[in-house]
């Protein structure tokens, strides 16, 4: 999905060489979120000194390019040969904006791109994430007043909105050159108030040098703050008086719609918030918010100042490097067994000699009562994080005594579908900032249900809007790809069906089997790891294959629809995940000798109906690989030849995890031997932000 950023350096002298290259890197890291174009707009030479006012500003230099990042790196390098750009210049301060777009209005193509402009003489530049939904009609009225459209998309409205909001002003106020009559600010919020959408924006211009603002409703924006000449022994208390009133120390600010463009320079960051305009001025941040969203409408009530504390990010720098590894994917499958520990650190009490073993979920402790009571829990969620719902189900099911049903976020919102103040909604999301399952929370909340959120990242638009939750923590996930989410977000869910069924005696012997099992999972996933060699030679001789389906059940039938998924989403090899129990009703009709199909057969309640649906695809010459535990091989081979992938058994509710992975690595190998792009699969994003 698209991604923004920003770089603004006050009184801190940067070449412009070290600029583009902090803008360049900041879309680097933006890049898995997935996007098909890209641009930066900077400063031209006349604004680099403090004492040079705004008469001597110039208008910006804008780069845009259809492709990758090196495409636009590229262009940029070209046309700095071709106007004699000197990049050793020095800016005492300068602000400089970037965007990587996915289209969504228009082609991929350097008009389509971003920054978008208010016309000739690039007064107004902006980045935009999300969609305008009202574009087209302020896209009229800005032509009937003369404006030209040059791109398709729904962002060049904003540029030229403010333009046009600028122009009036100035004309009311009879603005001498260089002292305008209107504020940045005051501009950007006119423009908020006609917008209908969702959005996170920054506004460039050089009306207003050294300037920048950003403003949002909905889409995810952060602020990042460093201090340059820090005292790193002092102690930082983060007021926000400290960093964000002005003052002359140099420092630089950076603008993200991703916290991991902005961990490598800071991690005093600041979590935007709907509504508010952040506005970057002579080394100091003040944000403004309408009360109300009717403030914001009818633009009666004035923006109120709003005081913020700085937050620290917790993340790291080697998070969102590859390390030893080829590709993001085959790290984060890897690193499961310690992402699993970190997801379940200091959650598992082990008990005493008298106490028992149970679970401690700080972020649900409080709700534990009200879920118990709920008269349903609906899972609700997109893609991957519902799979890890559906693998959860049974187990919540057994433990809470409660109806759980489940519904694909769109879907809900689609229909319309009844949600009650007596359910429990869960949203599942490993981003936290999923536009369907965001509009299906909006609703659930609007319905008088109680929220509550697994998500993966803190201070994300579900993690704030729901009414409590679970953090997975495991740790950034970078691949386009689920991986190591997946087999977190089934970690905790198990953790909460624990701790909601934790006041039932009858299961406490079967709950304290499961803690041993989550405290063990992380060597079991080490284990199943080991079969990477195996799943890439199975993965060579799938390689020209058309199609893969998938076969499970019970527990498993979410591991056949993950593992499918896997598979189709990265290796572009059509594959579906099939619910053994529907075999005979459809599915049976495509089994040849030809077609592979992988059967998920471990041991678990369903192992002897498996084993059935084993002997009926031998019996009818089916090409199958069969995942089942340690010690079965023989046996499933027994009425037929089949290729048998054996993993450690562990409990029934954590089987999913263990047996996800042989799947996860084998779509990895499978991408890599068709000569595909593992992190950025084809058309996908990894933020899903639009609808
Ligand atoms: C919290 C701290 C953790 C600290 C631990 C010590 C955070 C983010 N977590 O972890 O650093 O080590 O206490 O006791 O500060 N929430 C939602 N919706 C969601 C996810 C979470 O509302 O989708 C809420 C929770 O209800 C809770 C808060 O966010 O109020 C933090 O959740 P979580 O990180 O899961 O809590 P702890 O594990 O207790
Ligand atoms: O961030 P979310 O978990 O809300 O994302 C939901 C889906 O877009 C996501 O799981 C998607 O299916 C994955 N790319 C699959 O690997």
């Amino acid at each position: 999905m698209c991604g923004i950023f920003a770089y603004l350096n006050f009184h801190a002298n940067k070449e412009r060489r070290y600029i583009l290259e902090v803008l360049f890197n900041g879309l680097r890291r933006l890049e898995y979120r997935g996007y098909d174009s890209a641009g930066i707009a900077i400063d031209d030479s006349l604004s680099r000194h403090p004492n040079q006012k705004c008469p001597s500003s110039s208008p910006p230099l804008v780069f845009r390019q259809a492709g990758n990042i090196e495409s636009l790196v590229n262009s940029v390098n070209e046309e700095v040969t071709n106007i004699d750009l000197n990049l050793d210049e020095v800016f005492y301060f300068h602000a400089g904006i970037a965007h990587t777009r996915w289209a969504t209005h228009g082609e991929p193509a350097p008009r389509n791109s971003h920054p978008q402009s208010s016309g000739p003489g690039d007064d107004f530049l902006v980045v935009h994430n999300g969609v305008i939904t009202n574009y087209e009609v302020l896209k009229e009225t800005l032509v009937r007043h003369g404006f030209t459209f040059e791109s398709d998309t729904d962002t060049e409205v904003i540029p030229k909105l403010a333009k046009f909001v600028f122009d009036k002003a100035n004309e009311e106020g009879n603005a001498s050159l260089g002292e305008q009559t209107v504020s940045f600010c005051e501009v950007v919020f006119e423009v908020m108030r006609h917008l209908e959408g969702a959005y996170a924006l920054i506004f460039k211009s050089w009306h207003y040098p050294n300037e920048l603002i950003a403003c949002k409703r909905g889409s995810p924006l952060l602020l990042g703050v460093k201090e340059l000449n820090e005292d790193k022994n002092k102690n930082h208390v983060f007021k926000d008086a400290h960093f964000l009133s002005k003052n002359e120390h140099p420092k630089e600010f950076f603008l993200s719609s991703d916290p991991h463009a902005l961990v490598e320079h800071t991690k005093k960051v600041l979590v935007i918030e709907d509504g508010e305009v952040v506005h970057l001025k002579d080394g100091g941040v003040s944000i403004l918010k309408f009360e109300n969203e009717r403030g914001r409408r009818n633009g009666l009530s004035r923006p109120a100042s709003v005081e913020r504390a700085l937050s620290v990010l917790e993340m790291e720098v080697e998070q969102i490097n590859k390390g030893k590894y080829d590709h993001y994917m085959q790290k984060e499958i890897h690193e499961q067994p310690e992402s699993l520990t970190t997801t379940m650190r200091g959650r598992l009490i082990r008990g005493g000699s008298r106490k028992p073993k149970t679970v401690l979920l700080g972020g649900l402790k409080d709700h534990l009562k009200t879920i118990r009571r709920s008269r349903r829990i609906v899972f609700i969620g997109c893609g991957t994080s519902y799979n890890a719902a559906l693998a959860s189900r049974p187990i919540l099911e057994e433990l809470s005594g409660i109806p759980v049903s489940m519904e694909i976020a769109s879907d809900l919102w689609d229909r319309q579908g009844p949600i009650y103040r007596e359910d429990t909604a869960v949203f599942v999301s490993q981003s936290g900032e999923t536009a369907d399952t965001l509009l299906a929370l909006d609703y659930a909340r609007d319905n008088g249900a109680l929220c509550v959120g697994i998500t993966n990242t803190v201070g994300s638009s579900i993690a704030r809007k729901t009414h409590c939750g679970v953090h997975i923590n495991a740790g950034a996930e970078i691949g386009v790809a689920s991986t190591k989410a997946y087999t977190s977000q089934i970690v905790v869910m198990v953790m909460v069906a624990l701790a909601i069924g934790s006041d039932t005696i009858s299961s406490q012997t079967r709950r304290e089997a499961i803690i041993d099992g989550l405290l063990d999972l992380p060597n079991k996933v080490r284990e199943v790891l080991k079969l990477d060699e195996e799943m890439k030679d199975l993965a060579q001789l799938l390689i020209d294959e058309q199609s893969l389906l998938v076969f499970g059940r019970g527990y498993n039938y979410a591991t056949a629809l993950e593992g499918a998924l896997k598979v189709k989403e990265v290796s572009l090899m059509h594959s579906e995940g099939i619910l053994a129990g529907e075999m005979k009703h459809g599915p049976l009709a495509l089994v040849d000798e030809n077609l592979p199909i992988a059967v998920i057969a471990t041991r678990d309640a369903c192992f002897s109906k498996q084993q059935s649906v084993i002997q009926q695809l031998h019996a009818r010459k089916g090409r199958l690989i069969v995942m089942c535990s340690k010690g079965d091989a023989a046996s499933v081979s027994s009425s037929g030849s089949c290729r048998a992938i054996e993993v450690p058994q562990v409990e029934d509710c954590l089987q999913p995890v263990v047996n996800i992975v042989p799947l996860q690595l084998l779509a990895y190998h499978l991408t890599v031997l068709r000569g595909h792009n593992v992190d950025q699969p084809r058309n996908l994003a990894k933020s899903v932000t639009t609808q």
